[in-house]
């Protein structure tokens, strides 16, 4: 059976079938009729698609960011689940999986919301999804299967990643029996989670709401009482990784305030992590895992004792979580020895 991870993240998302990967950002937009449709020159096209869903037509990800008038874009759980969430995957889903091929879907929640969502997402993705994609100037009809899905938290998404191998059998027996902590620091939303010798620890696990979007927030206010414009703080991002941005034509510096934030939010979270995880204080290993996991490595790992590491397996740290689907996917679907919940949906 086919087997897809779609990881809907409020920053990001990404879908991935264990051989290719994609990630866009998780911005939804009004299509826009396009006045001229030609590419004049052959770069890059942007990331991101154009769907028809239920008669309806949308650009979604860097398309929407650059192209729509009327963007959504969230921040909010229950809003995710029941706006952006679908358009979103299938985006994803589409570019990764063929039409009317079978398939099975991992995704995952944030922990923290994780009892409360599982049932709606699975319903939301499963069934026949009748689509049309555009693109170049052509127009697919594509109908995703969805077979079965499993929604699983979030950072089990890394952990897995870093665990199992591709084809979902253990790859670090001895990792797998100790006690971990996975700290998955994304764009909203931190999650803590424990794991002992792979079995879940309710009293570990929760999602802060101490994301690198408070970072931007922040990056986005001093630089509006600098230069007077206000720039969403999706549009941030590149200008964060280089230390400065152009804003109608002059240059700012913002260096030295993304060295402020990111060292504070990096306190936040370990400050968070010491609480939440107070009774657990014989943890063998700590893993950062996220996007903002490796933005706040460097500054996170001086104040932690004992031992912590990045996730870093894939090009792009904002990829495990998917890939880790993928490779549970294989585990929990197709079974591996010793599974007892193979044949479970
Ligand atoms: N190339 C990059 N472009 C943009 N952001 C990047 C890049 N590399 C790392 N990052 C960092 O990754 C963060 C997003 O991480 P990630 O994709 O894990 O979040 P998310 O899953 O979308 O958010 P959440 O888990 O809160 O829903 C950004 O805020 C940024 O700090
Ligand atoms: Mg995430």
């Amino acid at each position: 059976m086919l087997m897809a991870g779609v990881d809907v993240g409020f920053g990001f998302t990404k879908a991935s079938d264990g051989e290719s990967c994609v990630l866009f950002k998780s911005i939804v937009g009004e299509a826009q009729p396009r006045a001229l449709n030609d590419e004049f020159f052959s770069g890059q096209s942007l990331a991101g698609s154009h769907l028809t869903v239920d008669g309806r037509s949308y650009f979604i990800g860097e398309l929407a960011e650059s192209e729509s008038r009327v963007r959504q874009f969230t921040l909010d759980q229950a809003q995710m689940v029941a706006n952006q969430f679908r358009l979103l995957a299938l985006a994803g889903l589409t570019r990764v999986v063929p039409s009317r091929v079978p398939l099975n879907v991992i995704t995952g929640l944030p922990v923290g919301y994780y009892m409360e969502f599982k049932d709606r997402l699975s319903e939301t993705l499963m069934g026949e999804h009748e689509l049309i994609v555009h693109e170049g100037g052509e127009r697919k009809d594509v109908t995703l299967t969805v077979n079965r899905v499993k929604v699983i938290p979030q950072p089990y998404g890394s952990l897995v990643d870093y665990l199992f191998r591709g084809d979902g059998t253990l790859l670090r027996q001895d990792v797998a029996r100790q006690k971990i902590g996975i700290i998955d620091i994304g764009f909203k939303t931190t999650d803590f989670t424990v794991c002992r010798e792979l079995r879940h620890s309710e009293r570990g696990s929760r999602t802060t709401e101490t994301g690198m979007a408070k970072a931007f927030q922040f990056i986005a206010e001093t630089l509006r009482e600098m230069s007077g414009v206000n720039v969403e703080i999706y549009r941030l991002y590149d200008a964060v990784r280089e230390g400065s941005i152009k804003v109608r034509g002059a240059e700012y510096d913002i260096a030295k305030v993304k060295e402020e934030v990111f060292s504070r939010l990096a306190a936040a979270v370990v400050s968070d992590m010491e609480r939440i995880w107070v009774d657990d204080w014989d943890l063998d290993m700590v893993l950062l895992a996220g996007g903002g996991g490796e933005s706040l490595y460097e500054y996170i790992k001086p104040m932690v004792r004992g031992e912590i590491a990045l996730l870093e397996t894939q090009d792009d740290p904002r990829l495990a979580n998917v890939v880790g689907y993928v490779k549970y996917g294989r585990y929990f679907f197709d079974g591996s020895p010793g599974n007892v919940d193979a044949t479970e949906g």
